[in-house]
């Protein structure tokens, strides 16, 4: 059966993985809460990124495909920073996106995500209601959340506008256009609830980060930025990193945090949110070096997804073409995945692995800088002559004493989205079974069938009576489990079968089933969620078994 985005949302609202935010008071647009399962499931993705790059992570040892040995550390910077670290950036200037505003409804639609169907009537120039246009070939943009739901409404639309009885020989010119570019085609476009083409302004551009005020006064000057990547802050800690802690290049500086893009569109559940959680590694190495890491880091981060459970056939590893590479970067790959809400064939970004050169670095140290004709990076001059943006002044380059060299870092940056990971591994996970029931018809079960390194909770207890003292022995494995730091949950209520289909929805891969025989020989049956197979297993080797199972 077809996993859809709404059977998935609606799971995740009814099992506590995410709700919408302020939702008693009708919701914010582009904000989510994590519920209870939620945010263990998210911390588990955040913790395996972490231990894998970080404390788990042997700088003595080469990691298989990876030219050298090499170190890695974590910083936890403010989300709030000095403004000039974003005018240095860049961002000040260039994290822009294109909007359009419709005139007769007043919604407002991201250029680069209008998605429709172009759709032609041969017979225009006989129809009074079209001729007023200069044109018969529309482009009816959907903002339906699914594909499906899209064709239907731009094919209800296309009916309406032309008139049911010319259904028949309208044409519809391609199946789908994503990313309307041209501004001249905004005068064929028809917006959604429009009642005519043309209601769409010029584009215009549109800063995507927060603005707030720092300190009491509120002065234009007191103007600061949350910000909209984890990046910065490491790159302004370079120095302080290498002065306290033994590092040399090449070495990796990971956060986790919080980053806030006031998103125009936020749309596809938490996909596009206006605050969500980033994942970055900043990897500095000499600049002859860099292209092999570039690689190194790519491919490694492609399999980290696979090992966690998402499938070859839905993750893809994508070079960008030139167009298409950000102001600072010589080379980015995205690792994509082909989330539910996209047409076939469409993949969405989960992560960037980024070539930066040491566009950052000397950004910090000589302003912010823009590439010349020859493409060498030189900083971008003010009317006055002098650097636009004025960088810190201070030296980020790197000395190597043993080579004894100075230069400046390259940078390669794998930057993931803790929540479009997350999401992800939940749409992955989705499955749906026939399975019968206590009385053997055959019933949907619907199982999120999560790594169980990423599963919310490990293992349920369930005594298969309340009494016998089933229960007892039960809460003693429980805690059993607890104290040796394995998720773990207890529940005595309901039908065994009704238990099993409890957990099977929540993830949890095996269910321990405390019985009759168990008082007697001290084992519980182990139940494993996908193969629903069980058997037998001592009570005193349970916990060393689980944890044994989580390391593989
Ligand atoms: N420092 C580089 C950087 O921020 P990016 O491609 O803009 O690069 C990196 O963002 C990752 O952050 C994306 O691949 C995505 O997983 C996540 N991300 C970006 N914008 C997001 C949004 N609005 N909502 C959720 N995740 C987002």
């Amino acid at each position: 059966m077809e996993t859809t985005m709404d059977k998935v949302v609606a799971l995740c609202k009814r099992r506590g993985f995410i709700f919408q935010s302020s939702e008693i008071y009708g919701g914010l647009n582009g904000f989510w809460d994590y519920g209870p399962l939620g945010v263990e499931l998210k911390r588990n993705v955040k913790d395996a990124w972490w231990r894998d790059m970080v404390t788990n992570h042997d700088e003595f040892s080469v990691p298989p495909s990876a030219p050298q040995a090499f170190a890695m550390t974590g910083l936890d910077c403010s989300i709030i920073m000095h403004p000039q670290v974003w005018k240095v950036s860049g961002h000040f200037d260039l994290f822009c996106d294109y909007m359009t505003d419709c005139r007769e409804t007043k919604r407002r639609y991201r250029i680069d995500q209008m998605r429709g169907r172009w759709v032609e009537y041969p017979r225009a120039t006989q129809d009074e209601r079209l001729s007023k246009f200069a044109t018969q070939r529309f482009f009816i943009i959907t903002d339906a959340d699914t594909p499906e739901a899209g064709i239907e409404d731009t094919a209800l639309r296309a009916r309406k506008f032309f008139g049911r009885q010319y259904e028949k020989e309208m044409k519809w010119q391609s199946e789908t256009m994503i990313g309307l570019a041209r501004t001249d085609d905004l005068r064929h476009v028809l917006a959604p609830d429009a009642s005519e083409p043309g209601t769409l302004t010029e584009p215009r551009e549109f800063n995507l980060m927060f603005k707030t005020i720092v300190g009491a006064r509120g002065g234009a000057d007191d103007a600061a930025f949350l910000r909209p990547e984890t990046a910065q802050g490491i790159f302004a800690n370079f120095k302080n990193v290498c002065d306290t802690v033994r590092v040399r290049v090449p070495f990796g500086i990971c956060q986790i945090g919080k980053s806030f893009r006031n998103e125009i569109t936020p749309r596809n559940f938490t996909f596009r949110s206006r605050e969500f959680e980033q994942m970055e590694l900043e990897f500095f190495c000499h600049p002859k070096e860099s292209r092999d890491w570039y690689t190194y880091w790519r491919d490694r981060r492609y399999q980290w997804y696979l090992n966690l459970g998402l499938k070859r056939e839905r993750l893809q590893l994508r070079d960008h073409a030139q167009d298409e590479l950000s102001h600072y970067s010589v080379g980015t790959a995205d690792i994509e995945y082909a989330f539910p809400f996209l047409e076939k064939g469409e993949f969405g970004e989960l992560e960037g692995v980024a070539h930066r050169g040491d566009f950052d670095l000397r950004s910090h140290m000589e302003g912010k800088l823009v590439r010349d004709a020859e493409g060498h990076l030189n900083p971008e001059l003010g009317p006055d002559g002098k650097p636009k943006h004025a960088g810190s002044g201070k030296d980020l380059s790197y000395f190597d004493d043993q080579a004894r060299e100075r230069f400046v870092p390259h940078v390669i940056e794998p930057s993931a989205g803790a929540d479009r990971a997350t999401l992800a591994f939940i749409c992955e996970a989705y499955t749906e079974d026939q399975q019968p029931d206590e009385k053997g018809e055959m019933q949907t079960r619907v199982l999120m069938k999560f790594h169980p390194r990423l599963a919310p909770i490990k293992v349920a207890v369930l005594p298969l009576v309340k009494k016998d003292g089933m229960p007892e022995m039960g809460l003693e494995i429980y805690r059993a489990l607890k104290a040796a730091g394995i998720a773990s949950y207890f529940d005595q209520q309901a039908a065994i079968g009704k238990r099993y289909r409890r957990q099977d929805e929540i993830g949890t891969p095996w269910c321990l089933t405390v019985d009759g025989q168990s008082l007697q020989d001290k084992t519980v049956t182990l139940r494993d969620r996908d193969t629903l197979e069980q058997r037998r297993v001592s009570v005193d080797t349970i916990v060393d078994e689980i944890t044994q199972r989580l390391r593989q």
